[in-house]
């Protein structure tokens, strides 16, 4: 995945606490991926300044948090203390599944003048004809799920790798499609978190579902398909 190319490695030296030898472990931490496109090279979709809040502000704070917390668990394991290792579980769900979220959400845009809302062409284009009748369902589906989310989440357009079928899914708060099915590939995920788009949509999210398909990157979610379904 891309995201690996992201991933910064830290060294910590640790003494086993059993003092049986001293040994050398990698802990991986992550850094902010740069957006593909300017802040502003969505609009008048989305608001420069919102995707300049949402990518330096949001998605770094997923980011430093689950560095935290990744330090925290490795500390936790290097003590022996389950308690603590239980206990970072929700931070790690919650901040990893925000980088994760926001890692491909960067990707599932693009401007207008690059290919942004042009629809799927080749095998994605026919998937989403045989399992929803036409491109039209699909944003009506997805905009209706996503509007009808309570509170936070994410609306998404997944393939379940083990019977090819395309699926609509929504998740809570972070959580990636994975908690939904572990063979469920995202495809296309769409943030509807207020900080999505309050700054200039208010709380009219059904108006953000509405306009956020004029910049959607169909070519990249082809690719991903034609990856799973060659
Ligand atoms: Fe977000």
């Amino acid at each position: 995945m891309a995201l690996l190319s992201h991933v910064t490695r830290k060294t910590l030296t640790e003494s086993l606490r059993l003092g049986l030898k001293s040994h050398v472990r990698e802990l991986q931490t992550f850094t902010l991926p740069d957006l593909p496109y300017e802040y502003g090279a969505l609009e008048p979709a989305i608001s420069g300044e919102i995707m300049q809040l949402h990518h330096q502000k949001h998605h770094q704070t997923y980011i430093t948090n689950y560095n935290k917390a990744l330090e925290q668990l490795d500390q936790a394991i290097n003590k022996g203390d389950t308690s603590a290792v239980v206990k970072l579980q929700s931070a790690i769900k919650f901040n990893g599944g925000g980088h994760i979220n926001h890692s491909i959400f960067w990707k599932n845009l693009t401007p207008v003048g690059e290919g942004g809302g042009e629809p799927p062409h080749g095998s994605l284009g026919w998937a989403i004809d045989t399992n929803f009748g036409s491109m039209e369902a699909l944003i009506q589906r997805m905009n209706a799920e996503g509007a009808a989310l309570q509170g936070s989440g994410w609306v998404w357009l997944g393939l379940d790798k083990e019977s090819k079928k395309l699926v609509v899914e929504t998740t809570a708060n972070q959580d990636p499609l994975v908690t939904k099915g572990l063979s469920l590939v995202p495809l296309l995920g769409i943030d509807v978190w207020e900080h999505a788009y309050y700054l200039q949509y208010k709380n009219v999210r059904p108006d953000y579902l509405k306009n956020i398909w004029k910049v959607i990157n169909w070519k990249y979610a082809g690719e991903l398909y034609q990856k799973e379904c060659p």
